[in-house]
């Protein structure tokens, strides 16, 4: 049985293999339609979320399974106390797969040790969402046709955005990858990424502050929301969170081909005028997510079309 936890607990083989699956999923939906029938996944999240929970239990559908779970920890018996560990030697009782998404850095591993069922970590606090890596790993593959030797600006808080460093973390692995770091001094990158990951891996890579002077040079601009949860002062996160907004204006100074991603919700950092320029894929990617999904559920339960 294996878990996912964190992008690397897939290798680039295994990375590639499903993001296969999941281009044929794409064009021949309905060769997968029965692949998980009488499969049930569980869905347990502490925390709010459109896309993640709702492309999983659409995953899950469109595979000809069934879906159940909570939505909020209030709902659940964790309002009374109960620990995450016991919850899902719960729900594994009634399911065959759990994506789980918690507040909490560190939340899915600790449920995955006690899980009778593959876990799916769907996001653990600041920490780590490997399943939106996989998700933007198909959309720059969609559109660059490469994960190799590309140019990927981050831009907006990467301290708290967990998708940036899962998606860091795993881009790592191929070769030619540059990242532009991009954000104000009290929301840069973790010490975690810069040192573990980055220097570690002999990444090249620059931090700025400013992004219209070094938007030329991206293959691929990721966008993030400043993380209004994770910050513990509400005047911090009032003073950043307008610090980047991507507006026709910015986007002049962008290559023709290098594409806008963004893993959404988004609050103010793209304007809405952005979204018909045809560089502007976020909403393609939030498509993406519910055939990588697909892709990762057959995986972890050993489905074949
Ligand atoms: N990208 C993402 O995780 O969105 P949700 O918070 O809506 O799931």
């Amino acid at each position: 049985m294996r878990h996912l936890l964190n992008p690397l607990d897939l290798t680039v083989e295994e990375t590639y293999d499903l993001i296969k699956v999941a281009e044929d999923i794409r064009e021949n939906p309905d060769k997968y339609c029965e692949v998980a029938k009488r499969k049930i996944l569980a869905t347990c999240f502490y925390e709010p979320s459109t896309r993640t929970r709702l492309s999983f239990e659409s995953a899950m559908i469109r595979l000809g399974g069934q879906v159940l779970g909570f939505s909020e920890a209030t709902s659940s018996s964790a309002s009374k106390g109960e620990s995450v560990s016991d919850t899902v030697s719960v729900v594994g009782c009634y399911s065959d797969i759990i994506a789980m998404r918690h507040p909490k850095e560190g939340a899915a591993l600790v449920a995955s040790m006690k899980s009778a069922v593959p876990i799916i970590n769907a996001g653990d606090g600041g920490h780590q969402h490997p399943t939106q890596t996989l998700t933007d790993l198909l959309t720059i593959h969609t559109y660059k046709k490469k994960l190799d030797n590309l140019t990927i600006g981050v831009c907006g808080d990467l301290k708290f955005g967990r998708t940036v460093h899962s998606l860091i973390t795993a881009l790592v692995r191929y070769p030619g990858v540059k990242f532009i770091l991009v954000s104000p001094e009290e929301l840069r990158i973790p010490e975690s990424i810069r040192e573990d990951v980055l220097q570690k891996n002999n990444i090249p890579f620059e931090e700025v502050e400013t992004l219209e002077d070094v938007m030329p040079k991206m293959d691929i601009l990721y966008m993030t929301r400043v993380q209004r949860e994770r910050f513990f002062n509400e005047e911090d996160y009032i003073r950043l969170k307008d610090r980047y907004i991507l507006d026709m204006n910015k986007m002049k100074y962008a290559s023709d081909d290098m594409i806008v991603m963004h893993p959404l919700p988004r609050v103010n950092e793209i304007s809405v005028e952005v979204d018909s320029d045809p560089r502007a894929v976020y909403f393609k990617q939030a498509q993406n997510g519910v055939y990588i999904r697909m892709a990762l559920i057959m995986m972890l339960l050993g489905l074949k079309a």
